[in-house]
């Protein structure tokens, strides 16, 4: 990977901007390219939205300052203070002493030593979901996918059985609640922001209901006897097929656990759950089933390391070298949390430029990923770049995000893409039937708006 000048435009407020709206409109018209395109104008430069400005940060050198060297310096800003009433005091939207309580909490939840546990989970669930499909069927990828991870989340971490209609249940509130984020982001302060809009209430109700849902398999766990062990576990709270498990944790299930939260809590962390580990982990897979059939050479390597090991759960991060580099290029290129936001605590300086105590910033992973300075030929889907380039510099490549919020759930996601492709490599041939599918502008996770792909039984 090339290294990069550090660069300050003298000005750091981009041109570009409407008298009263700033740059609203282009970043309105399509956000990530606004990104991309204020890239070229330094290291770190202004946005004005509306009569706010945000501070954007183009450069790997400051977006690991702000997530790790000084991470305690940031807290999470507006965007998470206006997803208030979803996400409540769960981990993605909290900060200080009471993250790293619930993280210290939440952890042992998410621990690499559940890997095998969460992968037997994921082969499972996708092999009863590809025995559906008949040769010739045309695979809705976002829906299926979706679907999944929802399926993988409830039995993993909540040790709850999938039934239809919970996952109908989640898998309606999510994406109505992600095309909602974005825009709450961009409301104006006061009276005006509040009024109720078509979107609004759908955002509202849709929480609401995700919230009714959660509740109703909360109020199973507390009904089972503290300090018990759930049904099918091994050791402190463990199943077979899912590892410890959040809400038995939170409700002070199994041997071990003695922290009980109050209602409140256990659904705030719920919601988070669903909302920062389904669509995400299910645009990831959309996006690589698209890519793997665009390369075919690409599909006949993971079949060999697929059918050298054996069996699909081996697919996992250390006993599958190019499932490694295949998801990471996945993920490079196709990140799903396109922006990351922080507001600054204290006033720090970077070249000339002042940022103020309380100054809104951001990031898009995406736009650094696809930054020709630091990946060649970004656009290109090349997972041999992961062992012939050298690694790139810190800050410089964070789908997962870095320091005290990087993601608890990377281990799973890893688990679940890898796993749940290795299934469908192995046995299936999906081609896309239409075009390349766009990206969704505006949803909080990049993800195809639609993707069709059509399914017919590998010949061997
Ligand atoms: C490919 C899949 C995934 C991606 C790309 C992803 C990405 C991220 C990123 C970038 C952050 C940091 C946000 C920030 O710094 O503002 C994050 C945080 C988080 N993620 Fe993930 N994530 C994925 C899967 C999951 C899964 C499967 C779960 C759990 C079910 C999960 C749960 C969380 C939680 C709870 C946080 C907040 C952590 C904290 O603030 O301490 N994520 N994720």
């Amino acid at each position: 990977m090339t290294s990069r000048p550090a660069v300050v435009h003298p000005t750091a407020v981009i041109p570009g901007g409407v008298p009263g709206l700033g740059h609203l409109p282009a970043l309105v018209a399509d956000p990530l390219k606004f990104l991309r395109h204020v890239r070229g104008y330094g290291d770190l430069v202004v946005i004005r939205v509306g009569p706010l400005p945000v501070y954007v940060l183009n450069a790997p050198e400051l977006v690991h300052r702000v997530l790790v060297t000084d991470g305690t310096d940031f807290d999470k800003g507006r965007l998470f203070e206006r997803a208030g009433p979803v996400l409540g005091d769960g981990l993605l939207a909290s900060d200080g002493d009471h993250h790293l309580r619930q993280r210290r909490l939440l952890q042992p939840a998410f621990h690499r030593r559940h890997i095998p546990s969460w992968a037997k989970a994921t082969e499972a669930e996708s092999v009863a979901m590809c025995a559906q499909w008949r040769p010739g069927d045309a695979v809705d990828v976002v829906t299926w996918t979706r679907t999944l991870a929802t399926r993988i989340v409830l039995r993993t971490l909540f040790r709850a059985e999938p039934s239809d209609r919970v996952v109908a249940r989640v898998d309606r509130a999510l994406p109505v609640l992600l095309r909602g984020f974005i825009p709450r982001l961009l409301r104006p302060d006061g009276f005006v922001g509040r009024v109720p809009t078509p979107g609004s209430v759908r955002f509202d109700r849709a929480a609401r209901d995700l919230r009714g849902t959660l509740g109703e398999i909360i109020a199973s766990h507390r009904t089972a006897a503290p300090g018990t062990e759930p049904p099918g576990s091994s050791r402190a709270g463990e199943t077979e097929t899912g590892g410890t498990g959040i809400l038995p944790l939170m409700c002070g299930l199994g041997p071990g656990t003695h922290h009980e939260l109050p209602d409140k809590q256990i659904q705030d962390e719920a919601v988070t759950m669903l909302l920062a580990g389904v669509e995400t982990t299910a645009a990831s897979l959309a996006w690589l089933l698209h890519d793997i059939s665009q390369h075919p050479d690409v599909r006949s390597r993971l079949r060999q390391e697929t059918d050298a090991a054996g069996n699909t759960a081996a697919a996992t991060r250390q006993q599958a070298p190019y499932f490694h580099n295949v998801l990471k290029e996945n993920l490079r290129l196709h990140t799903p949390t396109w922006i990351l936001t922080r507001r600054a605590r204290h006033p720090f300086h970077y070249g000339h430029v002042h940022v103020p105590a309380g100054a809104e910033i951001l990031f898009s992973p995406l736009a650094m990923h696809t930054d020709p300075r630091l990946y060649p030929d970004p656009q290109r889907f090349d997972p041999d770049r992961w062992t012939r380039t050298a690694a790139p510099p810190p800050g410089a490549f964070t789908p997962f995000g870095a320091g005290v919020h990087k993601c608890i759930g990377e281990h799973l996601a890893w688990t679940e893409t890898a796993v749940a492709c290795s299934v469908i490599v192995s046995s299936w041939d999906l081609t896309t039937v239409s075009r390349s599918p766009r990206a969704s502008k505006y949803l909080g996770t990049h993800q195809p708006r639609r993707l069709l792909m059509t399914a017919v039984p590998r010949c061997r």
